[in-house]
Order: C-alpha cells, then sequence, then structure tokens
C-alpha cells in the first residue's frame, strides 16, 4: 500500500461527529461506550482514514493565495469531472453544461424535487431507506412510498418490479429516488437491473433522481452503472447526483454537482436551486474535489477501495460464521453492512433495542436499523483500519453475540 489506512486516527475534539456526538442512545446519535471502553465509530457514513494527499495539497495550494472573495467555478474544476466521470465510470458524453454545483447531494435530490412534485406528491424509494431521504423528502411535503426490497435466496437485495409497479400506478407516482450503488443495502445494481428499473419509469412516466454518491466505492469487481447511460429515455429524465465526499471523506466540506442532460429539466433544477440562495459552493471544496479528482486521488481510491473490500469481507464471514440467526448481504459497494438480527434476538429471548445497547456499551459504535426503517437490523460502517474492524467483532463475540 501507498497510502496510510491503519493508523488509527485520534478525531476526538477535531469536529468528528462520528466520536464526539454519541449521546444517551436517542434518536440519531448512538449512545456512549460505558466506563473502560473506547468508542468504534461504525455508524454515520464518513470514514476513519486521513483523505487523499492530493486532496490536502489543492487546499494547501488555494490558502497560500489569501484572498477568498466572489468566485467562479474554474474550468479545471469542470474538467476534474469530466475526466473523472470518463475515467472511472465510462462516461464520454459528459460536458460543462451538464455539470450543476449542489449544496450536498441531499440538497440535490431536494431541487430535484422541488421541479417534479407539487407539495403532498407521493415519490417512490427502496427500502430499507436511507434516513437522509426519509428527512429531506418528508420535511418538504412529499410522501415517501416504500416498494421493499428483497433479499433472495442467494443473500443479494433486489428490486420488486412488481411492487414497484403497483405502487407507482395505486399512488399516482411521477417521481422515484433510486440509490445506486444502494445505501444500506450496499448493492451495487447490475446493467440489467437498471435497465429493467428504467422500463418501468418509463412506462408510468417517473422522473428519475439518481443519487450516485457511493458509486466510487467498489468492492472486489464490482462495476458501477450509471443510471443516465442504460438508455435514451434515462439519459434525458434522470437527475443524477455526484459528490467526492463519501469517496475521499468530504462531507464536512461540503461540495456535490448534479449531472442533467436533459435541458428543459437542468434549467428546471438548476433555477430551483438558485432560489433559495443557499446553493453556492465554498472555494476550498473546489479546490478540494480538483485534488480528489485528480490521477493520484485515483490511485488513493483504488487501494481504499481493497481495505473497504478486506474489512468487509471480514465483517460479512465473521457474521455468518460465528453468529447464527444473524442474516447479512455480501456488500458489493459502499461500506455499510446490513445485519438482520431479528431471528438472533428472537432465539436469544433478547429484546433488539437491548441487543444495539449491548454493542453500544461496548463501543461498538454501530447504527440502529429502525433509522433505515429496517427495524430489526444494525448497519454497521466497516471505513475504519482493519485491526479496528478485528477489535469490534471481537468485542461483538465476547460479549454481545453470546
Ligand atoms: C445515499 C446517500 N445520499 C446522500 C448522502 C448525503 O450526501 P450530502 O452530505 O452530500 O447531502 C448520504 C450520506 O450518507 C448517502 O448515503
Amino acid at each position: 500500500m501507498t497510502y496510510d489506512f491503519s493508523t488509527i486516527l485520534d478525531r476526538h475534539g477535531q469536529d468528528a461527529m462520528a466520536v464526539d456526538a454519541l449521546g444517551d442512545g436517542t434518536g440519531f446519535f448512538p449512545a456512549k461506550p460505558r466506563e473502560g471502553f473506547d468508542s468504534i465509530p461504525l455508524w454515520v457514513a464518513d470514514m476513519s482514514f486521513a483523505t487523499a494527499p492530493s486532496v490536502v495539497r489543492a487546499m494547501q495550494e488555494r490558502l497560500k493565495q489569501p484572498h477568498f472573495g466572489y468566485y467562479q467555478p474554474r474550468d479545471e474544476y469542470f474538467d476534474a469531472i469530466i475526466e473523472w466521470h470518463r475515467t472511472r465510470k465510462g462516461v464520454s458524453d459528459l460536458a460543462r453544461e451538464h455539470i450543476g454545483y449542489q449544496n450536498g447531494v441531499l440538497g440535490g435530490v431536494v431541487s430535484a424535487l422541488g421541479v417534479l412534485c407539487s407539495p403532498g406528491d407521493n415519490v417512490l424509494v427502496h427500502s430499507p431507506t436511507y434516513v437522509g431521504f426519509t428527512h429531506a423528502v418528508g420535511g418538504h411535503g412529499y410522501n415517501l412510498v416504500h416498494s421493499p426490497l428483497v433479499c433472495d435466496k442467494d443473500g443479494v437485495w433486489r428490486m420488486d418490479f412488481a411492487d414497484m409497479e403497483r405502487r407507482i400506478v395505486q399512488n399516482n407516482i411521477h417521481a422515484a429516488i433510486f440509490c445506486s450503488p444502494h445505501n444500506p443495502c450496499g448493492r451495487v445494481w447490475e446493467k440489467r437491473e437498471i435497465e429493467q428499473a428504467m422500463e418501468l419509469f418509463e412506462r408510468h412516466n417517473v422522473y428519475v433522481v439518481s443519487d450516485e454518491i457511493w458509486s466510487d466505492l467498489l468492492l472486489d469487481d464490482n462495476v458501477h452503472t450509471p443510471t443516465q447511460q442504460v438508455s435514451d429515455w434515462a439519459h434525458e429524465h434522470t437527475v443524477a447526483l455526484y459528490a467526492p465526499s463519501k469517496t475521499f471523506n468530504l462531507a464536512g466540506l461540503v461540495g456535490s454537482y448534479h449531472v442533467i442532460y436533459g435541458s428543459w429539466l437542468r434549467d428546471r433544477v438548476v433555477r430551483q436551486g438558485e432560489l433559495s440562495h443557499y446553493n453556492a459552493q465554498n472555494v476550498l471544496s473546489m479546490h478540494a474535489l480538483m485534488g480528489a479528482y485528480s490521477p493520484e486521488g485515483a490511485a488513493w481510491c483504488d487501494e481504499l477501495c481493497q481495505v473497504l473490500s478486506a474489512n468487509a469481507t471480514y465483517a460479512y464471514e465473521h457474521i455468518r460464521s460465528r453468529y447464527p440467526g444473524v442474516r447479512c448481504a455480501r456488500a458489493q459497494g459502499t461500506y455499510v453492512l446490513l445485519a438482520d438480527c431479528r431471528d438472533w434476538c428472537h432465539n436469544k429471548g433478547i429484546s433488539y433495542e437491548d441487543l444495539v445497547r449491548a454493542g453500544w456499551d461496548v463501543g461498538v459504535t454501530w447504527h440502529d436499523g429502525r433509522l433505515f426503517n429496517c427495524p430489526g437490523c444494525v448497519r454497521i460502517a466497516v471505513s475504519v483500519p482493519h485491526s479496528q474492524v478485528v477489535e469490534a467483532f471481537d468485542r461483538l463475540d465476547r460479549y454481545v453475540f453470546v
């Protein structure tokens, strides 16, 4: 490894929610561990790794120019995104005019829905559901209609196309959020699955908001297919959202962007984003993106994916071989695993709440599945050095799954 993914960073007191925001275990925030245990942050979706050196260097270079007035994004910003999508996602038709800044991917989701829906309209999502969709969509007055993903006999999460179609028709739906790769299921959709979903959406005039924030974090040999590339219809009727934040641990810098090919849709989403006057980029975040989407950033990302693949394999194998009754799909992308503990709790006669707390007590700071519309499950983010993954499972063996 050229880059360091093994040092355990001390993020305490360094503006890191993952370690400093622990509370009493109510709501979004897990509980602090009991005396004698440190917390291993496996909950909020960021990483306990330093970002790529090229990101830090790009910001340092900019800091040498001590003026931070109003500015316009540089050509190099757009060039970096175009090159990243060409080399990492196989996209050859992306041009500057298709790209637009978004203050967070969730901000982009809300802007897109502001164009596609009226308050009270129904929006299709899959469940389990990323908690940010639940809050952002519900908070803006739209109703989420959940189509459950189904874990098949081989332990692979699948879309239920018949269920999606039924819900679209019954609820008069014209907008869907498609999470690809899927958080929290860790699924990297195959091209034919995306094609089938887009055919369904086309048949029923459902515009698509495709959240591809996780699309650089591919485990093992999995390949991401951009939603817009599967058909001409998908190309023109999809708002795709991306960011370097998950890939390079930059969520605190904020700096996402949309890709929209269809000019009607693009003009409307851009206008909607402008209305708030909040949708403005930060100059350091622009430079961070240029450092990230560079040849060195790509090399760093490749190594990161190897580290995450090893962590995900370890976690998956450990759960499968040691915790009878706990079901877990092999993550194909992202760095999150969803472990279904319902049978285990039932067999042991313990409540799900007690199980979640037993983990928190010993510093296995996982995330409560109820936040993801998935009661009885825990979400485990393996975005920590491998030694901490091993330590977390060692504690689960000794104190939790006993
Ligand atoms: C699927 C998905 N979309 C969006 C976000 C948040 O993106 P942003 O911070 O850019 O709003 C997350 C963060 O975990 C996520 O998992």
